[in-house]
């Protein structure tokens, strides 16, 4: 048995699985994110390990038996959270999360810094944590001056589960501090941002094994042991393990809080320049590209609180298929935007609003323009030489069939939906476990899921779309002059 314990932004959720992955037991817990202050984004490192120790407890609850025989434990996280703890693996701060944005300046200046885009393959974004440690040294020294390590979230709850001071090759590709093509640590970097290696925990593979369970939990938790903790993952790489999302020309396109289109590369082909993430892949050999866009989700449920409705109400307002696009135009630049604009300060915007529209026409708009956004990325990701013929849909926003239609046809690719509802990064993260507890390879474990339905982009619809799209593009640079 294998445990896969994705921690979320909002939550936990733990899966145990069997030898071939099916699911025996699931749980789920919780927690809030802290917002102090305009712009950040923290939590507090001991309710993750609150909602770890609870959802064990239910998944043990659940399947005592099955419990019994866990050998291996994946990690999956939200990335890019700077947690800081000192020499005693007490923690110093709040942590800051990979959605705050008080460190944009100190991004901006790292940014500039010659060579480290070439090292780290990425732009320095606000998100990264490199900058955040940046804000730091600047306005807490007293923090800074105690960090013994940092650590992304996941690996501090690998901390509480192992005692060792680990993390995997793809979280860390977030850090801006990681050498991506080299899958190490690069002092230049660490120099840029003024840190040592010695902060650094050691790295291993997302599918090797990264530390074993403490003695005192096998034993808590009624285990006859060994148990295997996997290097795991970030959320993104996870989920693509959980699709079996590994290599060229197969890719995801997920409706989540944020909007991420990705795809597997056998080959490490970075191109900051066009804000297309390139990052280590959880399996060895590999990286992995994709485009972030910050508002896919979060733009319906900014609109539906907007309008004190909920967001499956407002899209049951919106027929099933989509036959064409609005002429109101929505950008969905809520939070500013990363791919393909690199633009903290731009914000949203509905253009073309008529009189006579309602709260179905802003939801369509809304739709369409997270659809448009999720173009741009797919335009970006092409140009670094990624091809797709399909796109597996998945997150949230794809339980709407008016937005996968809609989105099926802004892209122009048809969209597989995948049978069986736990394949995000939980399954990801069980199937890394599953790789390191066994011996087994990636691609054994990591297979792409059975297709339950292919959404095909409608050919009589192309033009009219493609000239929206043209609208949409044309809009951001004249917002951009506003500003
Ligand atoms: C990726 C990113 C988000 C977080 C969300 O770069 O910032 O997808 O990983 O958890």
């Amino acid at each position: 048995m294998y445990l896969g314990l994705d921690l979320g932004t909002s939550g936990l959720r733990a899966i145990l699985v069997d030898d071939a992955g099916a699911v025996q037991a699931e749980a789920e817990e919780g927690f809030d994110v802290a917002h102090p202050h305009p712009g950040w984004s923290e939590q507090n490192p001991a309710d993750w390990v609150r909602a770890c120790e609870t959802t064990i407890a239910r998944v043990k609850e659940a399947e005592p038996k099955a419990f019994a025989a866990l050998r291996g434990i994946g990690l999956s996280g939200q990335m890019h959270g700077a947690t800081l703890i000192d020499e005693d693996d007490a923690v110093l701060r709040p942590c800051i999360l990979w959605n705050d944005t008080r460190s944009i300046e100190e991004a901006a200046a790292l940014d500039a810094t010659p060579g480290l885009r070439d090292i780290t393959g990425n732009i320095v974004f606000p998100g990264f944590t490199a900058p955040k440690l940046a804000w730091v040294r600047a306005h807490e020294p007293e923090v800074f001056q105690k960090v013994a390590k940092v650590l992304l979230p996941k690996d501090y709850l690998r901390l509480w589960l192992t005692g060792a001071h680990i993390s995997d090759m793809s979280d860390s590709a977030g850090t801006a501090w990681l050498d991506v093509g080299a899958r190490d640590w690069s002092q230049a970097a660490l120099d840029h941002g003024g840190m040592r290696r010695d902060q650094m925990p050691e790295l291993v593979e997302g599918a090797a094994p990264g530390g074993t369970l403490r003695d005192a939990l096998v034993s808590d938790w009624g285990l006859t042991g060994p148990v295997v903790v996997a290097g795991g993952a970030g959320d993104n790489a996870a989920a693509a393990c959980g699709v079996g999302c590994l290599g060229e020309g197969r890719g995801f396109v997920s409706l989540g809080t944020s909007g991420v289109l990705m795809t597997g590369r056998d080959s490490y082909r970075p191109d900051p320049a066009s804000a297309v993430h390139s990052f280590c892949h959880a399996v060895p050999d590999r990286w992995y590209q994709m485009g972030v866009i910050l508002a896919a989700t979060d733009s319906l449920n900014w609109l539906a609180r907007n309008l004190g409705e909920n967001p499956s109400d407002l899209s049951a307002t919106l027929p099933d298929i989509a036959t064409g696009p609005s002429s109101l135009t929505f950008l969905p630049y809520l939070s500013g935007e990363r791919t393909p604009h690199n633009d903290s300060t731009i914000r949203g915007a509905f253009i073309g609003l008529d009189v006579a529209m309602e709260r179905s026409d802003l939801t369509r708009a809304v739709m369409e323009g997270v659809a448009f956004a999720l173009r741009d990325s797919l335009i970006a990701l092409e140009g670094t030489g990624a091809r797709f013929e399909t796109l597996l849909a998945v997150g949230g926003g794809a339980r709407s069939r008016f937005w996968l239609t809609t989105l099926a046809n802004v892209l122009n690719l048809p969209l597989s939906l995948p049978k069986g509802s736990e394949l995000g990064a939980a399954m990801g993260a069980a199937r890394l476990a599953i790789c390191a507890a066994t011996g087994a390879t990636p691609e054994e474990v990591m297979t792409p899921p059975d297709t339950a339905e292919v959404i095909e982009p409608r050919a009589d619809l192309r033009d009219s779309y493609e000239a929206a799209y043209q609208r949409y593009t044309a809009l951001y640079p004249a917002l951009s002059r506003l500003g």
